[in-house]
């Protein structure tokens, strides 16, 4: 029987060697594929299929997108330490921008200290990671290592009790806003950049977020009294893609406020919107000014007061 299965001549051996090799070669690939998301438990699944059809600029190095997954929750998205989820660690997660560091700024250091973490502190070792991914991530920290414009050592801007009577903290440097695609409920399709030139609300929320869900009705009142070509509102729901879901929501709370669904599940890494709702205020020329992640009070004079001083003197 096996004589008749493996052809007799020697080109075709070759031929069906050739084959094999191909075959296999399939396989590691779609295996490598598979073990590229090892970590990400929290990630929608929607985060896995748009990086692999790669359909937009968003997502643009593999390296980058590790980065944002998964060390972005105590680095910060730019690697200033100044997530959410480092705040309370000791010692801090490093802002990669500033000297010195524990071990040095080169890429063996840093490949080794991602694969085999530091022990005693909340950097873990990375041991899922394949050579190819710890080379990307390493090139992606290096990168950030060289990013000049650090929070750290500048100067504090001048307190500013408009910011926090309102309930935001305002950035001590503003950061251009990360690039986000967005798709309205009706499906239109949209991107952060494309509120540039008005002073932006970004309000990611979440269907089970009842502090959400409660501040809604005041936020459509303040939607209503401003004035739609100077501020706007733009409101992603972070906790799920599902359409029918959010619309039957948002139905019943803010008929009135416009939605728009994440459909890459980037959110979360971009904006930092981990906690809900996460508020970020961002300036007409596209710079994140201000965050808040607790629901601001939307009926009260402060918030009132600090978009009309930033409308009238954006930035
Ligand atoms: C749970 C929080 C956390 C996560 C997630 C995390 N780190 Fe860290 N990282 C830290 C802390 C804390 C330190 C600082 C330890 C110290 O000061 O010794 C650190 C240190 C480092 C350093 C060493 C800097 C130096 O001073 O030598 C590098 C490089 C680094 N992290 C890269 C990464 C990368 C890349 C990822 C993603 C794969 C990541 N980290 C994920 C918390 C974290």
């Amino acid at each position: 029987m096996t004589r008749l299965l493996l052809p007799r001549s020697p080109r075709g051996q070759v031929f069906l060697l050739l084959l094999g090799g191909l075959g296999a070669a399939l396989c590691g690939f779609a295996l490598s594929q598979m073990a590229f998301f090892p970590q990400t438990p929290n990630a929608p699944a929607l985060v896995t299929r748009v990086y692999d059809s790669a359909p937009t600029h968003e997502v643009t190095t593999r390296g980058e997108f590790l980065y944002q997954t998964q060390c972005a929750k105590c680095h910060g998205i730019e690697g200033h330490a100044d997530a959410e989820g480092g705040e309370h660690l000791q010692p801090p997660p490093r802002d990669f921008a500033t000297r010195p560091w524990r071990f040095s700024v080169t890429r063996a250091s840093i490949r080794h200290v991602i694969a085999q973490g530091i022990p005693k502190t909340a950097m873990s070792a990375s041991k899922h990671l394949t050579n190819a991914e710890l080379d990307d991530l390493t090139d992606h920290v290096l990168r950030l290592s060289r990013n000049a414009q650090t929070t750290t050592n500048r100067p504090a801007p001048p307190a500013d009790d408009r910011w926090t009577t309102a309930g935001f903290t305002r950035r001590g440097t503003p950061r251009p806003a990360p690039a986000l695609e967005i798709t309205s409920l009706a499906g239109e399709a949209s991107s952060m950049s494309s509120f540039r030139g008005k002073i932006a609300i970004l309000n990611f929320w979440g269907t089970n977020c009842v502090h959400c869900l409660q501040s809604m009705p005041a936020l459509s009142q303040l939607a209503r009294e401003l004035d739609p070509e100077k501020v706007v509102i733009v409101n992603v729901c972070a906790d799920t893609d599902d359409v029918a879901q959010i619309d039957k929501v948002t139905r019943r709370f803010a008929p009135q406020l416009t939605f728009y669904v994440d459909d890459a599940g980037l959110a979360r890494f971009r904006y930092d919107a981990n906690l809900l709702p996460t508020v970020w205020i961002m300036g007409s020329d596209g710079q994140l000014l201000g965050r808040s992640t607790t629901a601001p009070d939307w009926s009260g004079a402060a918030i009132r007061e600090l978009l009309a001083k930033l409308s009238a003197h954006p930035g």
